[in-house]
């Protein structure tokens, strides 16, 4: 029985991913001990390389799940290259998994504005100091940045950088999983043609 009352064979018959997701991601924010919204976000670079990196998951509707990076980063260039990401949420506490392919747009200008002013200043500053995945030199110069933009920012907002904004990924998979004793774990994944396509349910062996 989860945090909810779902039995693992509940999930299984929900017949949309986002209310689920929801009532999972609200599971986890009363079980982890830390950042239920942290998720790994896959992405391929020009060779078709792949890499991930831990994101937090800010936002997220029918539309899709948001989140926010500098876009000159290694993820920013890979994601404005190949336009595709994956996402895996796993919930330790709630031994559960949720995994997400599709494709990604850049959230709207308002919506990033929107986000970026809840961010504490020290954040705000953050963002225009760090050339995210860009060799340092050395802490020194990080700190150097940060002082420089404090004292550029010192009176009045701190505007968001230009290279600063959200990515939107429009899930055509959705795969919910909960373990089950001996491995023979529920898996049910959620499968459409296009962003706008109506939802197909498929069981999945384990
Ligand atoms: C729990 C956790 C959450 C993170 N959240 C973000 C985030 O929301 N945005 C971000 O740009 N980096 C975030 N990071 C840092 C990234 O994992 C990564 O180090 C950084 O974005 C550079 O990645 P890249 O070189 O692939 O672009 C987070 C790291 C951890 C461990």
């Amino acid at each position: 029985m989860s945090v909810t009352g779902l039995t693992s064979r509940d999930f299984t018959e929900q017949s949309e991913p986002f209310g689920l997701f929801g009532e999972w991601l609200k599971d986890a924010e009363g079980s982890e001990t830390n950042d239920p919204n942290a998720v790994a976000l896959a992405t391929v670079d020009e060779h078709g390389l792949p890499n991930v990196r831990m994101v937090l998951l800010k936002g997220y509707d029918e539309r899709g799940f948001v989140f926010f990076t500098n876009f000159e980063s290694q993820k920013g260039n890979e994601i404005l290259g190949q336009k595709k990401a994956a996402m895996c949420f796993h919930w330790k506490s709630l031994r559960r998994q949720v995994r997400l392919r599709g494709e990604v747009e850049v959230v709207s200008d308002a919506e990033a504005d929107e986000y970026y002013a809840t961010r504490p200043r020290g954040s705000r500053i953050g963002a225009w100091a760090s050339k995210q995945s860009r060799p340092l030199e050395g802490r020194f110069a990080l700190e150097k940045a940060v002082a420089e933009y404090t004292a550029r920012f010192a009176i009045g907002d701190i505007p968001r950088p230009p290279h600063w904004s959200g990515f939107r990924l429009r899930p055509l998979t959705i795969e919910f999983w909960h373990d089950r004793p001996f491995r023979l774990h529920d898996r049910m994944e959620f499968r459409r043609e296009t962003p706008e396509g109506d939802w197909n349910k498929v069981r999945m062996y384990p």
